[in-house]
C-alpha cells in the first residue's frame, strides 16, 4: 500500500478546523453570485493564485473578506456539509469544528443564522452520512473582551449545539490574558475552552492560555519547544496540540516543511495531532496535511497511527466513544 493509500483508510478525528476556511474559489464565487455580493477574484484560478500569505495576518484579511459571501442560514449550511462530505470521504469519523460569529455579525448577519445553518448541517450529518462533531465557537482576539462576552452570551442559548469556546484570529498584541474573565465565565457555564497559542507567538503565550484561560488543548502550540519546563508540563499533563502543517508552511511559520518540528514533539512524548486549519487557502485536506508532514519529515507508518490514536484521545469524545477507535 502506498504511504498515501495508508494514510486515507486510517480513521482520524480532526480537531482544528475553522468552518469559514473550508470555503473553496468555487462556492465562494457562486455564493457572492447568489448574493450580489462582489468579489475581486474574476474566477476560481485568479482567488487561488491570490493565495500567497507573507505571515498570518496577510492571511486573515484575506479569509475575513472572503467570509463576506456567507449571509443566509442555507449559506452556512451549504459550506458545513460540503465540509462534512469531504471529511467523511477521508476516513474522519468525528470533527471539532471552530466557527468565527463575530465577523458574521460585524456584517449584519444575526448570531442565529450561523449557528442555526452549521448546527442543523452537524446535525444531519450525524445521522445521514455518520460522523460525530462537537461546535466550538471562537472569541476574535483582535477584537474587545467586551465585543466577545457579547457573542459568549449568545451562545449560552445554543447549548445545545455549541460545546467549546476557542480563541483565535490575530495572536501579536493580543494575549491569552486580555480574556481572563471571559474564559472564567465561559467554563462556568459549562462550555470546554481551547485557544490558539505559540502560532506566531513564543512558549510564554501557551503557558499564559494555560494558566489564565485553563485550556483543555492547545492550538498549534508549535512553539512549546523554546520552553523546557513548558514541554515537560505538557507531557506529564497530556495536554493535546492541534497541530497544522500545511498552515505552519504557507504562513511562515516555518519555511520549509523539512524545518516544522512535528517529529521533534512526537518523538519528545508530546500529544501532537494533524489538522488542515483552513485547507480551501493551504493547499489541502486532512490527508493531505498528514503525507505533507509524513514525506518531509520521514515518517514511519508506527509515527502515523500514533498521530491518528492521539487525535482522538486530544477529542472531547466520552471514554467509551474513545474505545471505539483508540
Ligand atoms: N483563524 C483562522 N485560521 C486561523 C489561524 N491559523 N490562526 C489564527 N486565527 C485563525
Ligand atoms: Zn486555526
Amino acid at each position: 500500500k502506498t504511504l498515501a493509500g495508508f494514510i486515507a483508510g486510517i480513521p482520524k478525528a480532526e480537531l482544528h478546523l475553522h468552518i469559514e476556511g473550508t470555503l473553496e474559489p468555487e462556492m465562494m464565487l457562486a455564493l457572492g453570485e447568489r448574493n450580489g455580493v462582489p468579489l475581486p477574484y474574476p474566477d476560481a484560478d485568479a482567488a487561488k493564485s491570490a493565495y500567497h500569505f507573507s505571515d498570518l495576518q496577510s492571511f486573515l484579511d484575506i479569509y475575513y473578506r472572503a467570509t463576506a459571501v456567507l449571509v443566509t442560514e442555507q449559506d452556512f449550511y451549504d459550506l458545513t456539509i460540503a465540509y462534512l462530505q469531504k471529511a467523511v470521504s477521508r476516513k474522519v469519523c468525528h470533527a471539532e469544528i471552530f466557527f468565527d460569529p463575530q465577523s458574521h455579525i460585524a456584517r449584519g448577519v444575526p448570531f442565529e443564522t450561523v449557528v442555526g445553518g452549521i448546527g442543523q448541517a452537524l446535525s444531519d450529518a450525524n445521522g445521514g452520512l455518520g460522523i460525530s462533531t462537537k461546535l466550538i465557537m471562537c472569541i476574535l482576539r483582535h477584537l474587545s473582551e467586551e465585543d466577545g462576552n457579547a457573542v459568549l452570551e449568545q451562545a449560552v442559548r445554543w447549548k445545545r449545539w455549541i460545546s467549546g469556546i476557542g480563541l483565535d484570529s490575530s495572536e501579536k498584541g493580543n494575549p491569552p490574558g486580555k480574556f481572563r474573565e471571559l474564559f472564567a465565565k465561559a467554563r462556568h457555564y459549562g462550555f470546554f475552552t481551547v485557544a490558539h497559542a505559540g502560532e506566531e507567538g513564543n512558549a510564554s503565550s501557551i503557558s499564559e492560555a494555560l494558566d489564565a484561560l485553563h485550556v483543555i488543548r492547545i492550538d498549534h502550540g508549535v512553539h512549546c519547544m523554546e520552553d523546557p519546563v513548558l514541554v515537560e508540563r505538557l507531557r506529564l499533563d497530556r495536554i493535546p496540540l492541534t497541530i497544522c502543517p500545511l498552515s505552519n508552511v504557507r504562513l511562515n511559520v516555518f519555511g520549509s516543511m523539512r524545518e516544522h518540528n512535528l517529529k521533534t514533539m512526537l518523538d519528545a512524548g508530546l500529544c501532537v495531532t494533524i489538522n488542515s486549519d483552513d485547507p480551501a487557502y493551504f493547499g489541502g485536506y486532512v490527508n493531505e496535511n498528514y503525507l505533507a508532514a509524513a514525506e518531509a519529515l520521514n515518517l514511519d507508518r508506527n509515527d502515523i497511527i500514533r498521530l491518528a490514536r492521539n487525535s482522538f484521545e486530544a477529542s472531547v469524545l466520552s471514554n467509551v466513544q474513545k474505545k471505539l477507535y483508540l
